[in-house]
């Protein structure tokens, strides 16, 4: 029998741990009974009525799925490898025939990114991440969870919706050979500030002439200027590295959030490299989920694989683009403080208000934002627009 000293550790012992921001808010919005509640919290798009509709490209594949899926049985670890091929030219455009970049599927962007900063972290423990803050609150956890450093630097002056530019090369400029820069392919989240075509040209500069590695989390191709126009730093940043790491995710541009569609990309400087990193890159997946799920990865497969489906994609994927653009006008219209909305790209920007003063739009008006001032523009129903945008400006002039 052991003494109460001798007691081993057990679940009893665990400390409390603070849960993550934004699935709290998904929680604390669900909870409210206000009818009236707005919620622009979690990152979803939605239509003016306020839904999230099934792509109906999307429907159509799923209904092919139950119609001739013949087998549930495992696919191997890599997933739908047709899927990837697929995704290919989307995402690394002229870069597509290079055969140092290979990608496989991921439970969404965040599998990805986790997978992503294992491999990393493998080849070397000692690196710096750096990233730009804020950023999504998800990154610097994961970082911090495969044992390397996670260091930060000013992104964003939320006050004048601009990039701190000149603070962000500075602090690439500072880095170390063989630092991690992670970076936003496009639709900057939570800011919605992205960078100008010249500043990733002097990002790229900056990250091949000091020698770091890049790791770009291009989770909303689509969403801000266009499929292409989204992917012009990651594919100029595969001009000019050797070294690249890409997560990807389709769980936004599809619509198919819950189901976890995502992918790794590792460029390496020859074949052979890029071989030995996948193989790596397989045994930690293995270790983490075993093998991806396939529903939504194969439903993106039938409609990428069928000409027609994939052309009405590129029209839904226009439609959500042009909601959030418009959204974004919008409001921007609404007031000159505003303004910096309408020039922005993506789902999120964020407005500068106190967390006290996000926590009365919450009380007050049942508005639901993170504590960061961070708002899903597109998770605005048309005829909500105009009462959100009234309790923000009557935020900002109190
Ligand atoms: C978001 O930032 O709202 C989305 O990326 C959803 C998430 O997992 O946080």
């Amino acid at each position: 029998m052991l003494t109460t000293a001798e007691k081993a550790r057990g679940l009893a012992d665990l400390p409390p741990v603070q849960s993550d921001s934004l699935l709290q808010l998904i929680a604390l919005c669900n909870a409210d009974e206000r009818p009236e509640k707005i919620d622009v919290g979690v990152g979803v798009w939605r239509d003016g009525a306020g839904n999230t509709p099934i792509l109906k490209t999307i429907k159509q594949a799923e209904q092919r799925l139950v119609d001739s899926q013949a087998s549930k049985s495992y696919l191997g670890g890599a997933g739908d490898k047709r899927f990837a091929e697929l995704l290919r030219p989307i995402l690394l455009g002229q870069h597509a025939g290079d055969d140092r970049i290979t990608g496989l599927q991921t439970p969404g962007g965040c599998g990805a990114l986790r997978l992503g900063f294992e491999l990393l972290a493998a080849a070397n423990p000692n690196a710096r991440v750096l990233f730009g803050a804020p950023t999504w609150p998800n990154h610097p956890p994961i970082i911090r969870s495969v044992g390397l450093q996670a260091v930060e630097y000013p992104y964003y002056e939320r006050g004048q919706g601009a990039i701190r530019f000149e603070d962000m090369i500075a602090a690439l400029e500072d880095a170390n050979a063989g630092d991690i820069a992670l970076l936003h392919g496009c639709c900057h989240n939570p800011t919605g500030a992205d960078l100008s075509e010249d500043q990733w040209r002097e990002v790229v500069r900056v990250v091949s002439e000091r020698g770091l590695v890049p790791f770009i989390d291009i989770a909303y191709q689509g969403f801000g200027r266009g499929l292409d126009e989204d992917a012009f730093g990651v594919r100029l940043m595969l001009d000019a590295c050797d070294e690249v790491v890409l997560a990807q995710s389709c769980d936004k541009n599809f619509s198919v959030y819950r189901d976890r569609v995502g992918s790794l990309w590792v460029k390496t400087g020859s074949v052979e490299t890029t071989a030995t990193a996948m193989a790596h890159v397989s045994q930690i997946a293995r270790e983490m989920w075993s093998m991806p799920p396939d529903h939504g990865a194969a439903a993106v497969h039938i409609v990428l694989e069928d000409p027609q489906l994939r052309e009405e994609w590129l029209g839904e994927l226009s439609t959500m683009r042009d909601r959030i653009n418009a959204v974004r006008q919008r409001i921007a219209s609404a007031d000159p403080r505003l303004a910096f909305i309408g020039k922005q790209f993506g789902m999120f920007s964020m407005l500068p208000l106190s967390k006290e003063q996000v926590l009365k739009l919450r009380q007050d008006h049942a508005i639901y934002m993170a504590d960061s001032g961070r708002f899903n523009v597109v998770g605005l129903s048309d005829a909500q627009i105009d009462r959100f945008t009234a309790a923000v400006v009557e935020a900002l002039d109190a």
